[in-house]
């Protein structure tokens, strides 16, 4: 379903395209690729007019970077007490850990049952698990990334702000640009200087997801920003 106006998912529209029969609703949020929150109040809201037997996946891959964003609150750490609501979070986001390919989900015990008939034979090696569990021991460590995740993040919107680029609010460790001009190309030039930036989001096909980096790689991306005004179009309006 496309999103609303102002990038939350549009529940509503949701609710009105859902079919007879039993299913399943998946709740990015934040939401990649734009990096915009749902709240919290839609999405109980959204639960209790669901019909029996229709299950609620809410992924909240990016849940750290957006914890004290105003009207979030994770259905994990503050669950509702409904059997269909199950959460799934990665290892690959705020841990760094992506190549090690470890995730989980959590929910009531009969909803994580019915996952089962889809469990891989071998989907989690020893290494991820034991790296893994390790991970949520250093809560220290994690906190530690979050809090510079997130002021490499104040850090690039003043960036943006500063060329009067046009952004999306953003609630996790990337932020949807506009570039004013077909993203594809200013992806090639970024790539060209050895800088990696987001793949096309149809529609959205002038915006660019950009990941933020270290304060040494975001100058770099910055320089190269500044250097490419010939590709990019009008930043400032969409
Ligand atoms: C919304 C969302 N969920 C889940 C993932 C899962 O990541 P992984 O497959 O690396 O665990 C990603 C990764 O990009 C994501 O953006």
């Amino acid at each position: 379903m496309p999103l609303r106006a102002d990038y939350a998912h549009d529940l509503p529209a949701m609710l009105k395209a859902m079919g007879s029969g039993p299913g399943l609703f998946y709740i990015c949020n934040p939401n990649n690729p734009t990096a915009t929150l749902t709240p919290r109040k839609d999405i109980e809201d959204f639960i209790k007019q669901l019909p029996p037997n229709t299950y609620v996946l809410i992924d909240e891959a990016y849940h750290h970077f957006a914890v004290r964003a105003p009207g979030y609150e994770s259905f994990l750490d503050h669950p509702v007490a409904d059997e269909r609501v199950f959460v799934a979070r990665t290892f690959s986001k705020v841990y760094g850990m992506a190549g090690l390919r470890l995730g989980y989900a959590v929910g009531a015990a009969d909803t994580i049952k019915r996952l089962d008939t889809e469990e891989l034979y071998d989907d989690v090696n020893c290494v991820a698990a034991h790296c893994g569990a390790l991970a949520l021991e250093d809560a220290a460590e994690m906190l530690e990334a979050v809090e510079r995740i997130n002021g490499d993040r104040a850090s690039f919107l003043a960036e943006c702000d500063k060329r009067g680029i046009q952004y999306l609010p953003t609630a996790a460790n990337f932020v949807m640009v506009y570039c004013g001009a077909v993203s594809r190309e200013v992806r090639a030039t970024m790539h060209a200087q050895g800088i990696l930036i987001g793949r096309p989001f149809p529609p959205m096909d002038k915006w660019c997801r950009i990941s933020f980096g270290t304060p040494e790689e975001m100058r770099v991306f910055w320089k190269a920003w500044d250097g490419m005004k010939d590709c990019l179009g009008d930043v400032t309006k969409s």
